[in-house]
C-alpha cells in the first residue's frame, strides 16, 4: 500500500503536465512467459488493468498461434474481455490474416509492427525489412479506411543482438515508412533494453528533423540495463507524453533472447507521480493487480516499486 503523500510531488521544469500510458503487459509481457495463462486469468487482468486507471491496455495479438502460443487464444480473450468504457484495447497485427481476424472481433485500434534490423525483421516477422513493409502498408490503408487507429511499433531502436549498434538513420527510415502508409502514432521501440538518455534525445531529434512531430511518438523501453526510467525522463524532457510500459515488468520479446522486462508501469507512476505528471492510474489498485497476476505466474514481480509496496502490506 502506499503512504499518503508519497512520493512527493515535486515539478520539475520543462515536463508535461500529463502522460498517456500504454500498458502492455497483457501483450508484450504475457507473450513471453513460459507458461500459458489461463484465458478467463487474461481477461480478468485486462479489467483489472483498466479498474486501475490505465485507458490504453494493448489485449493480445493476432498472429500466427505458432510463432505465440502463449496469445493463441486471442479469438477467445477479446469478447471475454468485453466492453470496457472509456478503455482503448489495442491488438497486434502482422499481416492481413491478422486484420481479418482482429476486424471479426470488432477490435477498433491495431498495432503492426517493424523493425529497424534487417535480422529482428527476420526472425520476428520471417521478411526482410522492405518486405514487411510492404506487407504493412495494405493493412494499414484498410485500417485507416475503416477508421481504426493505427499504431506502428519500431523494434531494435536503439541495439540489435545480432546487429549491435543500430544507425539512427536507419530508424528514422522506417518510423517515416510508417507514418507515410498512414500509421497515426509511432511506438520506439528499445527492444533489448541498450538505449541511454543521450541516445534518445539524439533520436527524438533526428525524427523530429525529419519531419516525425514528436506528439505521435511513444517511447518503449526495456530495462535490462537498468535505464529505461532514465531514458523516459529523456523522452519527457523532449516533449515525448506517451510512454509504454508493462504492469509489473512482465515480459521481453520471444523473438529476442537479449530481451528481459519491459519497464514496470508502477515504477514509471512511482516516478511521473513523484513529478506531480497526472497518469490517472491507482497505484494501489494496480500494485495489487501486479501482485495478483505475480501470484497466478508463480513468481515474484520484478518491478521494483510493486516489491516495495507489496511488502509493506505484510
Ligand atoms: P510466416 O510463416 O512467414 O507466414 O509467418 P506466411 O505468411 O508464410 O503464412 C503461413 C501460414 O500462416 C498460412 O497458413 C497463413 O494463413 C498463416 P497455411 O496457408 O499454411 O495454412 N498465417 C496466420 N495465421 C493466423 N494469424 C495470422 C497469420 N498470418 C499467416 N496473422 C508471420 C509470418 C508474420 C505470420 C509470423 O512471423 C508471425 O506471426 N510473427 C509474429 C511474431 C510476434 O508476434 N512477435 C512478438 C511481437 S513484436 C514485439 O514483441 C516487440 C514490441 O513489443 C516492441 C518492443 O518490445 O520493442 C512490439
Ligand atoms: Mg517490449
Amino acid at each position: 500500500m502506499t503512504v499518503e503523500g508519497l512520493p512527493m510531488a515535486v515539478p520539475a521544469p520543462g515536463l508535461p503536465a500529463r502522460v498517456r500510458i500504454h500498458e502492455v503487459g497483457a501483450r508484450d509481457g504475457l507473450q513471453n512467459e513460459k507458461s500459458t495463462v489461463p484465458t478467463e486469468v487474461k481477461a480478468e487482468f485486462v479489467r483489472r488493468l483498466a479498474d486501475a486507471g490505465l485507458t490504453t491496455v494493448e489485449a493480445t495479438s493476432f498472429v500466427h498461434p505458432k510463432w505465440v502460443p502463449q496469445l493463441a487464444d486471442a479469438e477467445q480473450l477479446f469478447p471475454l474481455v468485453g466492453d470496457l468504457k472509456g478503455v482503448h484495447l489495442p491488438v497486434l497485427v502482422p499481416n492481413d490474416r491478422g486484420l481479418d481476424r482482429a476486424l471479426a472481433l470488432g477490435a477498433r485500434r491495431i498495432a503492426v509492427f517493424a523493425s529497424a534490423t534487417e535480422s529482428f525483421a527476420k526472425a520476428n516477422l520471417n521478411r526482410t525489412l522492405d518486405e514487411s513493409l510492404a506487407v504493412f502498408e495494405p493493412v494499414v490503408a484498410r485500417a485507416k479506411d475503416k477508421n481504426l487507429h493505427v499504431r506502428g511499433y519500431v523494434s531494435m531502436c536503439f541495439g540489435d543482438p545480432w546487429e549491435g549498434a543500430v544507425p539512427i538513420h536507419q530508424v528514422v527510415r522506417v518510423c517515416k515508412s510508417l507514418r507515410d502508409m498512414g500509421c497515426d502514432e509511432l511506438s520506439l521501440g528499445d527492444t533489448i533494453g541498450v538505449a541511454t538518455p543521450g541516445h534518445v534525445l539524439e533520436l527524438l531529434s533526428m525524427l523530429n528533423e525529419k519531419g516525425v512531430p514528436t506528439d505521435v511518438i511513444g517511447v518503449h523501453f526495456h530495462d535490462t540495463y537498468g535505464q529505461a526510467l532514465a531514458n523516459t525522463y529523456a523522452a519527457l524532457q523532449h516533449g515525448v507524453t506517451t510512454v509504454d510500459a508493462s504492469a509489473g515488468g512482465l515480459g521481453g520479446c520471444p523473438y529476442a533472447k537479449s530481451a528481459t522486462g519491459n519497464l514496470a508501469t508502477e515504477d514509471l507512476v512511482w516516478m511521473l507521480r513523484g513529478l506531480g505528471i497526472d497518469t490517472g492510474v491507482d497505484l494501489d489498485r494496480l500494485v495489487a493487480t501486479s501482485a495478483w497476476m505475480a501470484e497466478q505466474l508463480g513468481r515474484p514481480s520484478p518491478s521494483r516499486t510493486v516489491r516495495a509496496l507489496s511488502h509493506k502490506e505484510q
